[in-house]
């Protein structure tokens, strides 16, 4: 034992427990915690940022203990009073953090004590750190869900809006990345904004079950004092769509469960996983091989020894990044796996994935929405150094695959071929097109009768692009006329 420590150790205990507890915890601990345990146990450096949370959830308590009786009025006012003095230290940096005090709550209540006394001592009546902390946990993931539902809706405005001015842009569909079949540019982009709404819908699902109050819960079994829970959640906006609180039920599972913070995992995962996507096919079409787009030069790194390189690193991060939110899921989960009930400290260790999770899922959407959908210049009020797409490119490598070989199929199915044998007369076709080094649409009528005699001069029509872009006019489909009305859908769904 380091003579600082033998001499905290003996000294004699102050009648304020938490400032002591840098030497030990209570009268209980015979020796102090080592330097190292100190480290690692304390949480102090990551879940500060639950500060805002971890105030909120106190004063909504204390306000209920007043209300109830079990504090006095007095008391309520001078712990109000300490904590505003207390969030302006934290706003102005003034507020020392110590270690020695282990976490957020610690620290924030130690310092209370430290400005109001007796009133600070007695706001942890009825409460524990284990239901404080995961009604913090909450809020706090509360908050961000929100922001990420904000972003998410700015990233599918500026994929609609790009979808918009590439409604007549043609490309080539790929199923296995083999050219497949015509698409309007704006349906490819609207298949991601599909995604992006499913995403949305799932985050808010998540914020229903993360908006539950476990406070009240104390450590696990509940609490002697004549607490009103449902009081302290409607001071804290954990209520349901009609205002009705929303409490957590059963104490043991309050302060154990962590099942919204790893669903909320697995749904920014698979935000991610959709970005990752995206971004694979932005890193595909931007390759010189494509040349289908351009990413405004911001979004793109060069080379320290190939001069002539812009690389695609935004997408690129966001791919790999999203390996890192997935394994933070996979974290999470395993983190529960081995819990028996109730609280254990394993549960200390949610908090640096989940964090980690909503930074980069935030910074993602955010650089994605403005790489896409460009920035507002005020001068214009206009979105300007989105993507730039190639329309030329797009449609070149259209008419390179064969593209419309199923409109030759399906011309054949109308004069009455059952569409087994059209499938293999076209085959024919596309292999005497190979041969001539030429597209469907460039083989002489005589030469395509010479497959079949019903063909009419009329077939040209649906081996043009536009022509194999127009006759899917299904619902979903990738007409114009189609991609026009999903517009107009997602356009009244963002406003
Ligand atoms: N820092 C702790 C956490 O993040 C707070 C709860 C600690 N509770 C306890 N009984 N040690 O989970």
């Amino acid at each position: 034992m380091s003579k600082a420590q033998a001499t905290s150790a003996d000294s004699a205990p102050s009648h304020n427990q938490l400032d002591t507890k840098a030497q030990a915890w209570s009268a209980l601990f015979s020796e102090p915690m080592s330097d190292l345990v100190k480290r690692y146990t304390s949480s102090v450096f990551f879940d500060k940022r639950l500060w805002q949370a971890d105030i909120a959830g106190s004063l909504a308590h204390a306000e209920m203990l007043a209300a109830q009786g079990i504090i006095g009025a007095e008391d309520y006012a001078s712990i109000q009073r300490g904590m505003a003095q207390i969030t302006s230290e934290i706003e102005s940096g003034a507020f020392e953090w110590r270690l020695d005090l282990e976490d957020v709550h610690l620290n924030i209540e130690a310092r209370l004590t430290q400005l109001v006394g007796d009133a600070g001592k007695r706001l942890h009546t009825g409460r524990s750190r284990n239901d404080q902390v995961a009604t913090d946990v909450r809020l706090w993931l509360r908050g961000e869900i929100d922001l990420i539902g904000d972003l998410l809706k700015e990233l599918q405005v500026s994929l609609v809006d790009v979808a918009e001015q590439n409604v007549e842009v043609i490309l080539p569909g790929f199923t296995h990345l083999q050219v497949a079949q015509p698409v309007s540019f704006g349906h490819h982009m609207l298949a991601y904004v599909e995604m992006f709404k499913r995403d949305a819908e799932r985050m808010a699902d998540v914020r229903r079950r993360t908006n539950v109050l476990p406070l009240g819960s104390a450590a696990l079994a509940g609490t002697t004092y004549p607490l009103d829970r449902e009081r302290v959640a409607k001071t804290l906006g954990m209520v349901d769509a009609n205002g009705s609180p929303v409490v957590c039920q059963n104490s043991l599972d309050a302060v154990s469960d962590r099942d919204f913070a790893i669903e909320f995992t697995a749904a920014a995962s698979l935000c991610m996983v959709h970005v990752s996507r995206l971004s694979e096919e932005l890193i595909i079409w931007m390759s010189q091989n494509f040349g289908f787009i351009k990413i405004a030069d911001r979004f793109t790194t060069g080379s320290s020894i190939m001069p002539q390189k812009k690389n695609p690193d935004v997408p690129e991060l966001a791919r790999g990044k999203t390996g890192r939110v997935v394994g933070h899921l996979m974290g999470l989960i395993t983190l529960m796996k081995g819990q028996p009930l109730a609280y254990n400290k394993d549960n200390q260790e949610d908090k640096e994935p989940l964090f980690d999770t909503v930074d980069t899922l935030k910074d993602t959407l955010r650089i994605f929405a403005e790489m896409v959908g460009g920035q507002l210049n005020p001068a214009t009020g206009k979105k300007e150094g989105g993507i730039t797409v190639n329309a030329q490119a797009m449609e070149q490598a259209a008419l390179k695959g064969y593209a419309t070989a199923t409109d030759l199929a399906d011309y054949l199915v109308k004069k009455g071929l059952p569409f087994r044998d059209a499938h293999e007369t076209v085959a024919h076709a596309v292999k005497a097109a190979t041969t001539h080094a030429c597209d469907l649409s460039e083989l002489p009528l005589t030469v395509l009768q010479g497959f079949h005699p019903a063909i009419e001069k009329d077939v040209y029509e649906c081996l043009s692009l536009r022509g194999s872009l127009n006759a899917r006019n299904t619902l979903g489909g990738t007409a114009p006329a189609q991609v026009r009305a999903q517009l107009a859908r997602h356009r009244a769904r963002l406003a």
